[in-house]
Parts: C-alpha cells; sequence; structure tokens
C-alpha cells in the first residue's frame, strides 16, 4: 500500500482532547485503516501536540490496533523559537527531549520510525549520530528519517550517521511538483526555481530512501476546493479522467503521483471518511493512467506544456 495516513489535522491547537475530537480521530483512523493504510505520521507540533494525544486517545480505545500499525513522528521545529516566528534544533537534547514527549503524548514505548521535520543550519551531523544512537539502542526508535531535505542534505548527514536513512518527506503531488520539475528542465531558465532540489528524487531511488509525499491531495484544489480560477482547467481535467477510468477524482491526483517509478508513498490528511475511502484505489487507477492522460494532467496543472 502506498498511501501513508497523516494526522496534521486531527485534535486541536494545544488543548486536550474532547469527545467529539477522538471519536473523529477514531472515524478517521478506522477509515484509513480498512482501505489497508497501515502507516500513520505525526509530528510533536501538530496541533501543539494534540494530534498525537487525539491519537495516543484513540489506540488506548482499541487494544491491539498498536502493533498492527506502523508509526512515525518528527522533531525539529520549534514553533515560536524565534522572536518572530518558528525556528528549527536538531541538537542532541532537543531530539531526546522531543522523542520522550511524542511517546508520552501517544502512549506507546516505541516509534517505528523518527523523521527530521527540517534541515537545522546550526546542527552538527555527529550530534544527530549520537542522538540516534541512543535513541536506537534504548529501543525507543526502531528507524530514521528526514523531511524537506534536498539530496545534499540527506548526504551531508550520511556521512555521519549509522543508521540507515529510510525515508524523506517532501511536499510533492499534481500542484507541487518541484521534484518532478527539476528532473526535466535541464539547461532552462524555469530551472532555477527549482535548482535546490534538483537530483533529490534520484538521489532518494539510488539510495533506497523512500519519498514520502505530503499534501498528495494538493488541499483539495482538483477536487472541489479550488484556490483560484487556474486550479479549475486541472480540476475539470481530473473529472473527465475520473469518468474515463471509473475512479474517484481523489485517486486520479493520487495516481498521478504514484505512476511515477520512484515508487513514492502518498501521505494523506484528509479527515473526511469519505474523501479518505475516495483515495483508497489510488495506486490502480495510476496504472492504469495512460501516457497520454498523465502529461495532459502535469501541462494543465503547470499551466503550460513542457519545453
Ligand atoms: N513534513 C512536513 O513538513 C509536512 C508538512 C505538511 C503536512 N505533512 C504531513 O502530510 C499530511 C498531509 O498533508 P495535507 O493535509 O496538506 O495533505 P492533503 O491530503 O493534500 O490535504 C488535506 C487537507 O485538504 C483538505 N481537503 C482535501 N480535499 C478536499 C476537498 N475536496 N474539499 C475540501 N477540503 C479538502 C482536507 O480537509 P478535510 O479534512 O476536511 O477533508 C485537509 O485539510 C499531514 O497530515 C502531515 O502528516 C508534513
Amino acid at each position: 500500500m502506498r498511501l501513508a495516513y497523516g494526522c496534521m489535522g486531527l485534535g486541536s491547537a494545544g488543548s486536550a482532547p474532547t469527545d467529539e475530537e477522538v471519536d473523529r480521530a477514531e472515524a478517521a483512523v478506522r477509515t484509513a485503516y480498512d482501505i489497508g493504510i497501515r502507516l500513520f505520521d505525526h509530528a510533536d507540533i501538530y496541533g501543539g501536540g494534540s494530534a498525537e494525544a487525539v491519537f495516543g486517545t484513540v489506540l488506548a480505545r482499541n487494544p491491539g490496533l498498536r502493533d498492527q500499525l506502523e508509526i512515525q513522528t518528527k522533531c525539529g521545529i520549534v514553533l515560536g523559537g524565534a522572536e518572530n516566528g518558528n525556528a528549527y534544533d536538531l541538537s542532541r537534547e532537543h531530539i531526546l527531549a522531543s522523542v520522550e514527549g511524542s511517546l508520552a503524548r501517544l502512549g506507546i514505548d516505541r516509534l517505528d520510525r523518527l523523521l527530521l521535520h527540517r534541515p537545522d543550519p546550526l546542527a552538527r551531523p555527529e550530534e544527530i549520530a549520537d542522538a540516534f544512537d541512543v535513541l536506537r539502542a534504548e529501543g525507543t526508535v526502531r528507524g530514521f528519517g528526514v523531511s524537506n531535505m534536498a539530496a545534499s542534505h540527506i548526504a551531508h548527514l550520511r556521512s555521519a550517521v549509522d543508521q540507515p536513512l529510510e525515508v524523506d518527506q517532501v511536499e510533492l503531488g499534481l500542484h507541487h511538483r518541484d521534484l518532478i520539475e527539476a528532473g526535466v528542465l535541464v539547461n532552462h531558465p524555469d530551472a532555477r526555481a527549482y535548482a535546490p532540489v534538483a537530483g533529490t528524487l534520484e538521489y532518494c531511488t539510488d539510495h533506497a530512501i523512500t519519498v514520502q509525499a505530503y499534501g498528495p491531495l494538493g488541499q483539495g484544489r482538483f477536487t472541489g476546493r479550488p484556490r483560484g480560477p487556474e486550479d479549475e482547467a486541472t480540476a475539470a481535467l481530473v473529472r473527465r479522467y475520473a469518468d474515463e477510468l471509473g475512479a474517484a477524482p481523489e485517486a486520479v491526483v493520487l495516481g498521478w503521483l504514484l505512476k511515477h517509478p520512484a515508487d513514492v508513498v502518498a501521505v494523506i490528511g484528509t479527515t473526511d471518511p469519505g474523501r479518505i475511502r475516495a483515495c483508497a484505489d489510488a495506486e490502480a487507477v495510476g496504472e492504469a493512467m495512460t501516457r497520454h492522460q498523465w502529461w495532459s494532467l502535469w501541462s494543465a496543472a503547470r499551466g503550460k506544456p513542457v519545453p
């Protein structure tokens, strides 16, 4: 199953979960489970910690569920960590303290994977390596990965970290195609915008690092919640191909991403059970999608054909 469930929309900022929030989260988790999803994605900061707390209550309500799931979370963003915004902290102390907090909120004793949420320019790779070794040795974290990192960041980290980096989670989908555009716009003026991520998809494929795509539904841009008139043309094509392929529009949007040979895992974030179910066949829809449909969706979303 190349779908994961993103838990960012569960819970509510900072407060203790209400029964209604837990019911809503349980319905989303159950639906995701029913369509075959086993990987659940968190971060220490989602809902100021309340997403993990709500999920922990769902696990407590459903004995035996935890062992059927793969649970990953992220650390490294400090909300309000600067005078006028957030900061990133990948120091040893911060990583260890963050994992302790996540385990307590989730009510579990081990994470299946920990991701570094964003690159921290003050971080020392040896410190990260040390934190990973401690977590691995004490059994609180089984596997490791990164998020929002380009190939150069990952290569730099790998020079110090002994644990395999299994995942890079990045924004990727029909609405945000940077990693794919970067691989095509070689020697083209438009390539400058994508230069920082050039080669990331290829690097991950070559080093057995799974690319997890966040925001893969584009927050509904092409399936009922357009952000502007430019989304409409793509949405119309998505509807047409949904009819032709006998699929839900959400599965067409995700199918476009899953057809890519990098074998991306799409981390869907809708909390609506109907929309979660609409994603179920995405992988098969990607396989059934013709090259003509795939290139037409890409051209529509980018607003102009490839060079
Ligand atoms: N690593 C990172 O830096 C990072 C950053 C952001 C997110 N993430 C992860 O990726 C996951 C998914 O991200 P995402 O939530 O942006 O992805 P998404 O699946 O593209 O979008 C889901 C959001 O869009 C809304 N939506 C989708 N289709 C809709 C429609 N047809 N009509 C109205 N609303 C619609 C959903 O609302 P409803 O719930 O009402 O359906 C939900 O708020 C997150 O949960 C998180 O785990 C990671």
